[in-house]
């Protein structure tokens, strides 16, 4: 069955200290000036057109970064022509040569494209380099090689022989391309929702989101570089609704592997649904999208442990992250503390240019995202059940910033615990001491989403508890722990209800998702 590729480790991540050659690097990475025109990449061949989108920096909107050069829809019709035209060659391949070409292609970012890919992602999506060199540089390389380490897991997937007949299964690719949309929240999401279809054999149709282009188009160049045959992936950085129309009247969709909203997800599967007779195959949809996710913290928890996964958790990259902390239930006896300690902690925290590094939080990444956060914080401060008790501010100018905002809620119930913002605004609830079981059941009650998810508790009872009754409303599980972060190969993510199908981005469940097997009998 070929070559054998051993456990990957985590790509270990470079350290960018004042002083160090690393932090001089990327200053000059972040420092040029140069405005890169992203082409719409079909068939190995660079399209420039007319229509065209620029790139700016969330925290200084003055400056361009890239002008992204969007497809046709006759372009977007070539792509999924140019994918058809290759796929049986790509899918004869060996698991090891397409393995070969996604190891390639870790070494090519690890060892040259590190400090472009992460200054792109810094300047493009307004990121610090704490949170760029995980996501942007190490998460991207992990996917690459657990990508490649996992599907020779399901390669070696075989049915039993017996002593008349020899079975076996051949894991085809589907029949068809697959339709990848990647949001603009980290830069690796795009490597995954790519390279998992196309080792698993099939060809892929990348719409990236147009606020991390740049850094997925670094990205694209590697595999390119790497030896990825032209047309296996195209590189279609269009606007959405054009591409996805283009999409969907194709009989050759045979998947679409998602990240972003729900409420875009969902319109995805009604369409889908909607024609499903028009396709060749009934497409497979695996999405990850929106989530509300808690921190809980039990009597027995530490106060300053809580505080700080709070602040991580929900403020880290702006609290643009679907795993990101953005409601708390902490108990009377410890909120004194947590409350004292959020202030003061946040009080030092410097919001600003992601180039400086002693800035804990940039921009938020448009300016529609700006207004709905400064109306819903502008909201909070009218609404009589609710305290600010950190935050608040907001303003636009040199960028799309908001303060990290603590508010605290009197009705648990409250839509600031239940529904989405994306953004850095945290709801606590305050309970009961007395009322952790009534808190689990309320927690269980209000979770439309359910894909992270912490508990900090020191009671081994208490805990049990706490993970029993809120089996569902998390797909991600943290004890003692912040609920962002989750490392490939270590905690395999996704989850439930409004938050997706949960098919473990990293993980080979996920790959099992890209394969629709043939079972051969031979009797002899
Ligand atoms: N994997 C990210 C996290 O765990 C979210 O996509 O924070």
């Amino acid at each position: 069955s070929g070559p054998q590729f051993p456990l990957p480790a985590n790509e270990p991540e470079v350290h960018f200290g004042k002083g160090t050659a690393a932090a001089a690097e990327l200053s000059q990475a972040l420092a040029a000036r140069e405005v890169v025109e992203i082409p719409t990449v079909i068939g190995g061949k660079r399209y420039f057109s007319n229509d065209v989108v620029e790139v700016r920096a969330p925290h200084d909107t003055q400056r361009l970064l890239a002008r992204i050069h969007r497809p046709t829809q006759a372009q977007v019709d070539e792509a999924i022509a140019s994918s058809k035209a290759v796929a049986r060659d790509w899918a004869s391949l060996t698991h090891a040569s397409r393995a070969t070409i996604l190891h390639r292609a870790a070494d090519i970012v690890g060892t040259r494209l590190r400090m472009k890919i992460n200054a792109a992602t810094m300047l493009g999506q307004s990121k610090t380099i704490e949170e760029a060199e995980p996501d942007s540089a190490c998460e991207l390389m992990d996917f690459l090689r657990f990508n490649a380490y996992n599907a020779q897991r399901v390669y070696a997937e075989q049915p039993m022989s017996v002593p008349t007949a020899v079975n076996r299964a051949d894991w085809r690719p589907l029949e068809g391309f697959v339709y990848a949309v990647s949001p603009f929240n980290f830069t690796a999401i795009g490597t995954n929702l790519t390279t998992a279809p196309a080792i698993m054999g099939n060809t892929v149709l990348w719409k990236p989101s147009e606020k991390s282009a740049l850094a997925n188009y670094i990205f694209f160049e590697a595999l390119e570089e790497a030896g990825l045959p032209p047309g296996v992936i195209n590189f279609v950085p269009g606007e959405a609704e054009m591409t996805t129309r283009a999409v969907m009247s194709s009989r050759d969709l045979a998947g679409i592997h998602f990240t972003g909203s729900s409420a875009v997800f969902q319109s995805l599967w009604k369409e889908v649904a909607s024609k499903v007779e028009s396709f060749r195959t009934i497409p497979r949809l695996v999405g990850e999208t929106g989530g509300k996710d808690f921190v809980l913290a039990h009597p027995s928890a530490n106060a300053s442990e809580v505080a700080i996964a709070l602040i991580r958790g929900a403020f880290g990259y702006q609290g643009q992250k679907c795993s990101a902390a953005s409601r708390a239930y902490i108990p009377n006896s410890l909120w004194g503390e947590v409350s004292t300690q959020l202030r003061d902690r946040l009080a030092v925290l410097k919001v600003g240019d992601v180039a400086d590094p002693d800035t804990f939080m940039g921009a938020v990444i448009s300016q529609a995202s700006h207004q709905k956060l400064s109306r819903a914080i502008e909201a909070a401060k009218d609404d009589a059940g609710v305290t600010v008790i950190s935050g608040g501010r907001t303003w636009s100018e040199p960028g799309w910033f908001v303060e990290p905002t603590v508010l605290q809620v009197s009705d648990p119930k409250h839509a600031l615990m239940t529904e989405e913002l994306f953004g850095p605004v945290l709801s606590v609830f305050v309970y009961d001491d007395n009322a952790w079981d009534e808190t689990l059941t309320l927690i269980d009650a209000t979770s439309p989403y359910a894909l992270t998810g912490s508990i900090f508790c020191t009671d081994r009872f208490a805990l049990h508890r706490a993970e029993s009754v809120l089996i569902n409303a998390a797909g991600n599980l943290y004890l003692n722990d912040k609920p962002t972060g989750a490392m490939i190969g270590q905690q395999p993510f996704g989850g439930g209800r409004a938050s997706g199908t949960n098919d473990k981005a990293g993980s080979y469940l996920n790959l099992l998702r890209w394969a629709s097997p043939r079972v051969v009998k031979e009797t002899y």
